[in-house]
């Protein structure tokens, strides 16, 4: 029975090749900041006032100016139509459903016109910034086309991290069977069945990309590394801005100086990330610099937390300690592992359930007007 987002994990695990389930759970070099995002929310421990009428329990909120139905979004996630056949489609779908927003990866094996074509949720697009800036250009024009609301660049990417269960495995595009994997395939003869039903099995973005066709298998972290420019600067924050006209938010920030000149540029969205602990290790658990950055930011522009998110009560203290609201990447992934659409739905909905006991056991019963004096922070004691 699946009652929580672990639940959701382990089906996934059973149903997905190890390689694939090992793309998903992977993070960088010793997986410091991957267990720091989960461990950090340990720190935060509630203060709940009784006797609160709670009856009626708000968790709604607004972002970039949209009601949300819940304070979850999803995040952008690369080759998420590997864990099922157009498995962007899903997951849009089901954000719809949820009356939240679907987060487009630049690397999804779905195209953005796909995606845009199923789904009527609220869709971001986050980008990659290529070194050949005519492609990101052109990604940037689709997406405006295309009616995605806002452009969501990822900053900390100026090369791949370090995933060595990847190297190990010998991830490629489109998956290959090798000598090392072949029983672990032979397993999973359900996704195998499954997958021949997907379009495509690499980035569909660039299908006509000269590096990149439907037969070769291209080592992942080979292809982003020759394509992804390690030179982008604040300058092409500075250009996005002027050519795309929607909100503009930036993906990966985890200091007070990025986030005030962030917001000097006219961001209006930060997302404090760090890549699930998937670029650079040894940084913080992303809540433990969720304070700095919205001091920082102080109220002008909005700040999403992303990573580690479990629990419904780890949204609460998040949206106590000042974030608008929360992203999440590999949550959804189970879901849509475990069951295409309705996982990730249910994984949504078990997320906000889990909000929604928190809020009225917290005697806080509208999540937008939780505010630090919902947490005590440091408390070793009980640690
Ligand atoms: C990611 N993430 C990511 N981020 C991004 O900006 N562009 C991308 O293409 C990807 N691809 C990607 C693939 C997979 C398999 C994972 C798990 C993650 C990072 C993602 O958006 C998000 O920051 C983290 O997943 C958040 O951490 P949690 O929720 O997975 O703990």
């Amino acid at each position: 029975m699946i009652v929580s987002i672990d639940d959701l994990r382990q089906r996934a695990r059973r149903r997905l090749p190890r390689t694939v389930f090992d793309y998903v759970e992977g993070a960088a070099d010793d997986g410091f900041t991957s267990g720091a995002n989960r461990r950090g929310f340990d720190r935060y421990l509630f203060r709940a006032r009784a006797l609160v009428d709670v009856s009626a329990v708000d968790h709604s909120t607004t972002l970039l100016g949209e009601k949300l139905a819940t304070p979850i979004i999803l995040g952008p996630t690369g080759l998420a139509g590997l864990l099922a056949p157009r498995g962007e489609e899903l997951a849009a779908k089901a954000a719809a459903s949820r009356g939240t927003v679907f987060t487009l990866s630049t690397m999804s094996i779905g195209t953005l016109e796909e995606v845009a074509a199923a789904a009527p949720s609220p869709l971001w697009f986050q980008l990659y910034v290529w070194k050949d800036r005519s492609v990101t250009r052109a990604l940037v024009e689709r997406a405006k086309a295309a009616g995605y609301r806002a452009l969501c660049l990822t900053v900390d990417v100026p090369v791949m991290g370090n995933r060595e269960q990847d190297r190990r495995n010998g991830f490629t595009l489109p998956p290959r069977v090798q000598f090392s994997n072949v029983m672990d395939v032979l397993r999973h003869l359900g996704w195998v069945l499954r997958m021949s039903k997907s379009p495509r099995a690499t980035f569909g973005n660039f299908v006509d990309h000269p590096s990149l066709t439907r037969t070769d298998a291209v080592g992942v972290a080979r292809f982003t590394n020759s394509q992804f420019d390690p030179s982008v600067t604040w300058k092409d924050v500075e250009w996005l801005r002027s050519i795309w006209t929607g909100p503009l938010v930036l993906k990966g920030i985890t200091c007070a100086e990025d986030a005030r000149q962030a917001v000097s540029l006219g961001v209006e969205a930060v997302i404090v990330s760090n890549h699930g602990g998937r670029q650079l290790d040894f940084l913080p658990g992303a809540i433990d610099v969720l304070p700095e950055v919205v001091d920082a930011v102080e109220g002008r522009a909005e700040v999403i937390l992303d990573g580690g998110i479990r629990r419904g009560s780890d949204v609460v203290k998040a949206v106590a300690m000042g974030a608008r609201a929360c992203m999440v990447g590999r949550p959804f992934l189970y879901g849509l592992a475990a069951d295409g659409q309705a996982g990730v739905e249910l994984s949504l909905d078990i997320l906000t359930s889990e909000i929604d006991r928190t809020l009225a056991l917290l005697g806080r019963p509208r999540l937008r007007e939780l505010d630090r004096s919902a947490l005590r922070v440091d408390t070793p004691a009980t640690l």
